[in-house]
Parts: structure tokens; C-alpha cells; sequence
């Protein structure tokens, strides 16, 4: 069986500060703290290969210029002060979206610790910045169309920022949508939302996620196991 590929909308620190009386910026630092828990779990876990986070997407740019700056504080020194949990897990980073609008001290922590993991083996992070994902398939699209390659779907899979796909989406905070994640690689994916805001997201409730995900029968478009015998009797 290949692998699952995890993706986590990583929801609700700005209500996590709110209801301790903290500042929202408080909520983004607790939550880069459980990035780093809940990516250590997963480069232990053999059934994932694969995690992948909406840090920072097209649309955050609106939030005020105070956070979008902390935010981009933040990443940066998370990115460098991280290397050794990169390493000491085997997980290899990867930075996916559109990486121009960053700063340039941004855009050198990504590929500085793109290029110090990129050995590791024991989990991928894909951290997920300035990403949108209709603008991930026009960017791929326009590639597909320099390339002069037939458009297919194996081909506009080829140029998308991440091609496998998602097995398990998770959304914390508790509002039920997709904010433009991934939207071509959740076209089967299993999708669970919870209220529990990220800051207060844990390794037991992600295991407790993998565990009901292992309950369901996928059926991609086809009959159940069951269904698909009682079909092969009756046509
Ligand atoms: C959504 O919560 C969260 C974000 C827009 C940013 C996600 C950032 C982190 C988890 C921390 C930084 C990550 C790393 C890897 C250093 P929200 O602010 O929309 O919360 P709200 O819905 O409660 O307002």
C-alpha cells in the first residue's frame, strides 16, 4: 500500500489568543510549536510519507500589514532555528506556491533548508506559502502550455507544485471548507474537520483521524468490495 499524504488547513489560532486574552500573534507562535510536534509524530509514523501545511495562502496578504509581518518573522525563524529537528526526524522540507512575493532573507531560509534536508527520508513536509490552489494549476498550466506537451491530466499533474495525492485533509477551528487547498489533489481525499483549534491540536487526535481514515472503504468512483461481487452475479 503506498503511503498516506496528510494535508491540515491549520485553523484557529487567531480564537485560541482571542479567548486567552492574548494577542492573535501569540496563537500563530503556539502554533508553529505544534507544526514542529506534529510533524516530529508523523516522521515516526510509517504509514505517512507525506505532510502537508496552508501556512500562508494568497489570500492572507489581507489579513493587517502587522500580522502578515509577524507571520513573515515568524517563518523565517522558524525555517532557521529548525535545522536540527529537520534532520534529527530524517524529515526533508519543501517550500510549495509562489515563493517571488517573499522577502529575499524568506526566500534564502526555504532553499537553505530545502537543500540541508533534501537526503532525509523518513517524512516530506511541504509548508504550503503564498499558495492558493487555482493558482497552483494556472501557474502549471501556463508551464504545460510553454512545453508544448499535449494537455492531459497526467501532464498538468507533471508542473502542479505537489503531485501526489491527498489521502486525509483536516481542517482544525471548525468551519467546514477547503479555502483553496490543494483543490486538484483532494479530488478523493477523506476529509475530516474538527473543532479543536490548532494551537490545542495534538498527535492523539491526528492518530485517533488515521485510525478512523484506516475504518472507510474508498471507492474512487467505483462500487464497494461488496456491491462490486453482487454486481458481477447480477449484470
Ligand atoms: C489560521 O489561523 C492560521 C494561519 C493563517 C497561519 C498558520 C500559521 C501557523 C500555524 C504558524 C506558523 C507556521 C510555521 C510553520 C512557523 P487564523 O489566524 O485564521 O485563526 P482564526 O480563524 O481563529 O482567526
Amino acid at each position: 500500500m503506498d503511503k498516506l499524504h496528510i494535508a491540515i488547513i491549520m485553523d484557529g489560532n487567531g480564537r485560541w489568543a482571542t479567548a486567552k486574552n492574548k494577542k492573535r500573534i501569540d496563537g500563530h507562535k503556539v502554533g508553529s510549536e505544534v507544526v514542529r510536534k506534529i510533524t516530529t509524530a508523523l516522521s515516526k509514523n510509517s504509514l505517512v510519507s507525506d505532510l502537508t501545511l496552508y501556512a500562508f495562502s494568497t489570500e492572507n496578504w489581507k489579513r493587517p500589514k502587522m500580522e502578515v509581518d509577524f507571520l513573515m518573522q515568524l517563518l523565517t525563524k522558524y525555517l532557521n532555528n529548525e535545522f536540527e529537528t529537520y534532520l534529527e526526524n530524517g524529515v526533508k522540507f519543501r517550500a510549495i506556491g509562489d515563493l517571488s512575493r517573499f522577502s529575499s532573507k524568506l526566500q534564502k531560509a526555504i532553499l537553505k533548508l530545502e537543500e540541508a534536508t533534501k537526503q532525509c527520508s523518513n517524512l516530506t513536509q511541504n509548508l504550503a506559502l503564498n499558495y492558493g490552489g487555482k493558482d497552483e494549476v494556472v501557474r502549471a498550466v501556463k508551464k504545460l502550455v510553454k512545453s508544448n506537451q499535449e494537455i492531459s491530466e497526467v501532464t498538468i499533474e507533471q508542473y502542479l507544485d505537489i503531485s501526489k495525492p491527498v489521502d486525509i485533509l483536516i481542517r482544525t477551528g471548525g468551519d467546514l471548507r477547503v479555502s483553496n487547498f490543494l483543490l486538484w489533489q483532494i479530488a478523493y481525499a477523506e476529509l475530516f474537520f474538527t473543532r479543536t483549534l490548532w494551537p490545542d491540536f495534538t498527535e492523539e487526535e491526528l492518530l485517533e483521524i488515521i485510525k478512523i481514515f484506516n475504518s472507510r472503504e474508498r471507492r474512487f468512483g467505483g462500487l464497494s468490495q461488496k456491491n462490486q461481487k453482487q454486481g458481477d452475479l447480477n449484470v
